[in-house]
């Protein structure tokens, strides 16, 4: 006797899976989550000009994992900030889903980015005198969903990175690795469409770099589109698709021949004691 529903009710599906099914319909023919057209950026500064971007083109389809390397200055941080809505193109445009953000004032830009992308930084970035279940709460602050959902899809992000246990310590009661893997259960909290790392390993040690790693891996594995930028070579490997920067241009883009999985190469590690 089966007495399982023959539809998962939406409540018992993973985040991430609710994520990709509460994307709006796309345009008919519209694969492309990122579509990037000859976008350029300038900065003012006094009197000089800096073009961090020059001509950048690129397509991103929904469930690709992509890395991006390149030297320091070579406009991956820029690139990153145009893709996350935090900064638009000087000129060119970026179809974010089939929309055109490309000229979209600051308000619309903020809900945009609040309702579609994640961000991991280097630096964790978490308020220190706020609990792990809180600093993942936060995005949803801007949401209009209520106090109890709130906290419900706080547990479940937290869960999803393997830090349940942890929900009620402080960032400074948690090692550099539990700390970044709260920041990734806060970009995901509002179940974005994109996940968008910026140098998410940079402080962190090789093993725990491998174990965020895997958390991304299995990300993207249940259809997480994932833009990660990295100086390790290591670590760009586990992507499915690298991009090489230089001067403010792609200069290479290439699938990775033999990616590795975190989780095996997991076991090869050796292991901290706790
Ligand atoms: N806010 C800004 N104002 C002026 N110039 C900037 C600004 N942000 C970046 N730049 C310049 O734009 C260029 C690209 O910078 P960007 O931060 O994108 O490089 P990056 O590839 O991320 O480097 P890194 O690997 O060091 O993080 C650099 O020449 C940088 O000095
Ligand atoms: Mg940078």
């Amino acid at each position: 006797m089966d007495s399982t529903p023959a539809v998962k009710p939406i409540d018992a599906m993973p985040i991430e899976a609710r994520a990709i099914e509460a994307t709006p319909t796309e345009p008919s023919g519209a694969k492309c989550v990122i579509q990037i057209d000859d976008v350029h950026k300038y900065y003012e500064l006094g009197e000089t000009r800096v073009h961090a971007l020059r001509g950048v083109s690129l397509e991103i389809g929904r469930g690709e994992f992509v890395a991006i390397m390149g030297a320091s200055g070579s406009g991956k941080s820029t690139f990153m900030n145009i893709l996350g809505c935090l900064d638009k193109p000087s000129s060119g445009h970026y179809l974010l889903e089939g929309t055109d953000v490309s000229q979209h004032d600051k308000k619309a830009l903020a809900l945009i980015r609040n309702q579609k992308i994640g961000f991991v930084f280097q630096g964790f970035n978490l308020l220190a005198r706020t609990t792990a279940l809180e600093n993942t709460e936060l995005p949803t602050l801007y949401t209009k969903i209520d106090n109890s959902e709130r906290r419900r899809r706080a547990s479940e992000a937290l869960a999803m990175v393997g830090l349940a246990d942890r929900a009620h310590h402080f960032p400074s009661q948690m090692s550099g690795g539990q700390q970044q893997r709260v920041a990734v259960a806060r970009a995901l909290v509002n179940r974005p469409s994109i996940l968008l790392a910026d140098e998410p390993t940079g402080n962190l040690d090789s093993r725990t770099s491998v174990e965020i790693m895997e958390i991304l891996q299995n990300l993207n594995d249940k259809g997480l589109t994932v833009v990660l930028v990295t100086h390790e070579l290591d670590i760009a490997q586990f992507a499915r698709r690298v991009l090489i920067f230089r001067d403010g241009k792609i200069r290479k883009d290439d699938p990775v021949a033999s990616r590795p999985i975190a989780s095996e190469v997991l076991k090869t590690l050796p292991t901290l004691e706790d």
